[in-house]
Formats: C-alpha cells, structure tokens, sequence
C-alpha cells in the first residue's frame, strides 16, 4: 500500500510539479495594450504532473518524482495530486524555494504563449532520483521527462535498468548521455520539435518521421514515436511502423497533449496490447486533451472511446500527407 492507501506504484514519472495558469484571450495584446480574459482555470500542472494524472486517469497506479518548494503552493499542488489519486510520498519538498509557476496564455486560434517562472531549485537532482529508489521494482515503468537535467534522468534510467523496469523517455536526450539513455530504453517519444533537434534535421512529412523513428529503434527502444507538426504522429517498433493522423477534433490548446500521449502509451503496453494499440490510444488520450485549455488531462473512458472512434473514421489523407482511415501500416508490421 502506498501513502494514499492505493496499490504501490506501477508507473513512476519523474518530472515538473508546477502550479499552472490558464488564460483564454481573443488576441495576445501587444505592448501597452489589454485584453479581456475569456476563461481563467488555475491548477496542478507541469509535465510530470500533467502525466501521472493522466496515468491515474486511464486507471494505472502512477508515483510522481518532482520538486515542490516549501510553500503553500507546493503544499496545495501535492495535496490535489493525492485527490487525482497520484503518490506522492516520494515527491520533494525543497526548502527556501517557491514552487514553479507556468502562465499558459491561449489565443482564439490555439496558439500558445507559455510565462515560466521555474526556479533552478525546482529540477530534479541526482540526489533526489536516487532517494526513491525504493518505489522502482521489477515489471514497474519509469517515465523519465527529458526536460529535466540530464544527470538526474541519467541517474534515473540506470536505477530503473538495475531494478529492472521498463524505461520511457519524452524529450531529446542530452548529448553526453544520449547513446547510454536511447541504449537503455523502452519506449522514446518526441515532439515535433524535439524529433528535429533528435535527428539534426527538420522533420516536415509522415515518411521522414518514420524513416527516423525506425532509425532510433536501432539504436535501442523497443518503441519510438515522432510527432510531425500538424500532421500527425508515426511510430516504429522492432517489426513494424504506423503513422497516424491527428484526430480530428477542435483544438483549443495543445499544452498537456503530449504528457497524456505518453501516458496512453504507457498504460497500452504496460497493459500488454501490443505497439498498434498503444499507438491509437496514444492519439487518441491527445485528441481528448487538445479541447481544453491547459494541460491537465480528463480522460474518461467516453473521452477517450469517442477520441478512438474518430480516429478510426479519420479522413484520407492528401497526398503526399499521412493515412488512410484508421492509419496505414507502412512496415508489413505485427505487434
Ligand atoms: N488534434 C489532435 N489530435 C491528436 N493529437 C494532437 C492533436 N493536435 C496535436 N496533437 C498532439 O499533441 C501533442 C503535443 O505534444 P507536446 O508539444 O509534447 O505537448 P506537451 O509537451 O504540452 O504535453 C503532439 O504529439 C501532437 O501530435
Ligand atoms: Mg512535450
């Protein structure tokens, strides 16, 4: 049993805590002007938050590694993350810093502008990763978030290795440490921008997200998935690739989109459904979080069925573009 009386962990997510702002506004003002706030949401978020929510949401038991500050605040975002059913007797309260704070300000059209006040003190340390080493035990996931420094997501991966759990990575691994962490892990997924700073290289169309995902897969994850901007997604696997659409939904806001993508992915292979269904659910859990603004997910099952359900009916694709209805299997695969 855990701190919260729940089952002891089977995902641990190392990542940002953060208290998050949400703006909704017609047009970004410019300088020396204002504008009228159309919807304000207040909230527990950063990335590693965002994930374990998520986790907790599609009925997983995730433990959540990040920093607070030794404020209210921090106090507040822990106290919500125990309520969204997510361990966090691991979590760190860190003294003499305040917790982080993100401003997600939305325009009409889904653009973002995130304000990020992350103090230096809120990153995770090596320290810190190797104080919870008691919640990584065999057949348990460890969600590493790249954004965090590379020696607390290196020190992290080798503990998990030794452990023996299953490793995901979002994010670009850090130079030094790349060859190591992408040798180490199970599952690798990038956004649009971090694929291109991945591969050195821009990445614009479907086959190029798919000739460099089955690139990385040699070079270790069982697992790979590259978004292409406003495109869609492609996945490799040993045996076999995907490339899937966006689902076509309304998209208020992106942020948190990929946090509950990775979470999806996670709970479909944990759950043994093979690559082709962790993949469509992955869509699937970020098409159900692109209609909100901010990044904390809600992915109930109805959410995410009708999120399933469209993507299964998803346009053809134009030429040149991603998928027939459904995704097209590119790779002669099997999961
Ligand atoms: N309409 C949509 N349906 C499904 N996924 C979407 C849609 N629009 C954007 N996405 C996905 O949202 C994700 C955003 O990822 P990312 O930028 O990492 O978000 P964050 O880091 O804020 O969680 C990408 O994987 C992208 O493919
Ligand atoms: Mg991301």
């Amino acid at each position: 049993m855990n701190s919260n009386g729940a089952n002891p962990p089977d995902v641990v997510v190392f990542g940002q805590i953060a208290r998050d702002l949400v703006f909704v506004v017609d047009e970004v003002p410019g300088a020396g002007h204002s504008a009228a706030v159309r919807q304000r949401r207040e909230m527990l978020g950063g990335k590693g938050a965002n994930q374990a929510v998520a986790l907790a949401q599609l009925g997983m038991c995730p433990a959540l590694v990040g920093v607070v500050g030794d404020d209210r605040v921090g106090q507040r975002l822990l106290e919500q993350a125990r309520q969204d059913r997510v361990d966090v007797s691991a979590a760190i309260v860190r003294a003499g810093t305040a917790t982080a704070l993100i401003a997600d300000v939305v325009d009409g059209s889904g653009r973002w502008r995130y304000l990020e006040d992350i103090p230096a003190a809120t990153l995770l340390t090596r320290t810190d990763v190797l104080g919870c080493a008691r919640l990584l035990v065999p057949g348990c996931w460890a969600s590493l978030q790249l954004q965090q420094p590379p020696t607390a997501a290196l020190a992290a991966a080798r503990l998990a290795r030794e452990a023996g759990c299953k490793i995901a990575l979002d994010g670009v691994p850090g130079e030094q440490a790349r060859a190591e962490l992408l040798a180490t892990a199970d599952v690798l997924r990038a956004d649009a921008r971090e694929a291109g700073l991945l591969t050195g290289t821009d990445i614009c169309t479907a086959a190029e997200a798919e000739r460099a995902a089955r690139d990385i897969v040699r070079r270790g994850p069982s697992l790979v998935a590259l978004a292409v901007n406003g495109i869609g997604n492609a996945f490799a696997w040993h045996g076999g690739s995907l490339q899937l659409p966006l689902s076509p939904t309304q998209v208020v806001d992106t942020t948190g989109a990929g946090d509950a993508f990775m979470a999806a992915l996670i709970m479909g292979l944990a759950r043994g459904g093979g690559p082709q269904r962790a993949a469509r659910l992955a869509v699937a859990a970020a098409g159900a979080t692109v209609g909100h603004p901010g990044g904390r997910p809600a992915l109930t099952p109805t959410a995410v069925q009708q999120q399933l359900t469209l993507l299964a009916r998803a346009a053809p694709p134009v030429p040149g573009s991603l998928m027939p209805p459904g995704g097209a299997i590119v790779g002669g695969a099997t999961s």
